[in-house]
């Protein structure tokens, strides 16, 4: 009980001082005045096991992208992205590749963050939501870019394996309001993992490049 009144108790603080000053930002981007209101929209929300209320709590880049206005702020949108890459935590063993077929694994499975999955099982990517990959797979979403064929494209050099892995690391970091999940930085995959999948990407042998 204490663990899930902790984050709530939390939140509503953070709101409440930003509440304090009307017409400023709240913690879930909404540009809101009446404090009154912000705490029926937290009344909405409930704690349920790993899904705690600190997901309506905002970072400075998600902040700075609930603003219509982001667009127009050029210094900042670098000064974040820079921000977003000094956070990536590049593998130990200098080594980006890891195992296509286990990378695939990865990119089909949607489980993983919500209330009802297990904190202690590995969470999957869900890429196919937003990308289409390997050409055996025909059910794909389209908000993101298509990476069939990603390695054929654009080699495999080291430069490459570094910039795919900070990518899907910190989507932020090269696209500051990005859509796409910041899976290392939000601690959805692990290591192993990214590898796994910059492996799927850039793997001559990958059917993503076949
Ligand atoms: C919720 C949707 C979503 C999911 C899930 C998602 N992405 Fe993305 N991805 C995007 C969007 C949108 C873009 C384009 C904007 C950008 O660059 O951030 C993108 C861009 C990319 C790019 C850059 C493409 C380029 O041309 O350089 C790569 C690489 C990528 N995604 C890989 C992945 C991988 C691998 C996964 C799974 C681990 C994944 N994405 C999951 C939405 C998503």
């Amino acid at each position: 009980m204490k663990k899930i009144l902790i984050p709530a108790f939390m939140a509503l603080m953070v709101f409440a001082s930003f509440g304090a000053q009307a017409q400023t930002r709240s913690p879930v981007g909404a540009q809101v005045g009446d404090i009154e209101a912000m705490r029926e929209l937290m009344r909405g929300f409930k704690p349920n096991g790993q899904a705690g209320l600190s997901r309506l709590v905002q970072d400075e880049a998600q902040q700075f992208c609930s603003d219509p206005g982001w667009t127009r702020d050029k210094a900042r949108i670098s000064a974040i992205e820079k921000q977003q890459l000094a956070d990536v935590k590049f593998p130990a063993d200098g080594k980006f590749l890891g195992n296509w077929q286990a990378g695939e694994r990865v990119a089909q499975s949607g489980v993983g963050k919500q209330f009802s999955d297990n904190p202690g099982q590995p969470s999957g990517a869900n890429c196919y939501a937003c990308h289409q990959l390997t050409p055996q797979e025909l059910s794909f979403g389209t908000i993101g870019p298509s990476l069939r064929n990603y390695g054929k494209t654009r080699g495999n050099t080291e430069a490459i394996q570094r910039y795919t892995y900070a990518k899907i690391y910190n989507s932020r970091a090269y696209s500051v309001c990005s859509n796409m999940p910041r899976f290392g930085h939000s601690d959805i995959l692990t290591e192993q993992q990214i590898k796994d999948v910059v492996a799927l990407l850039l793997d001559p042998e990958s059917p993503v490049n076949k």
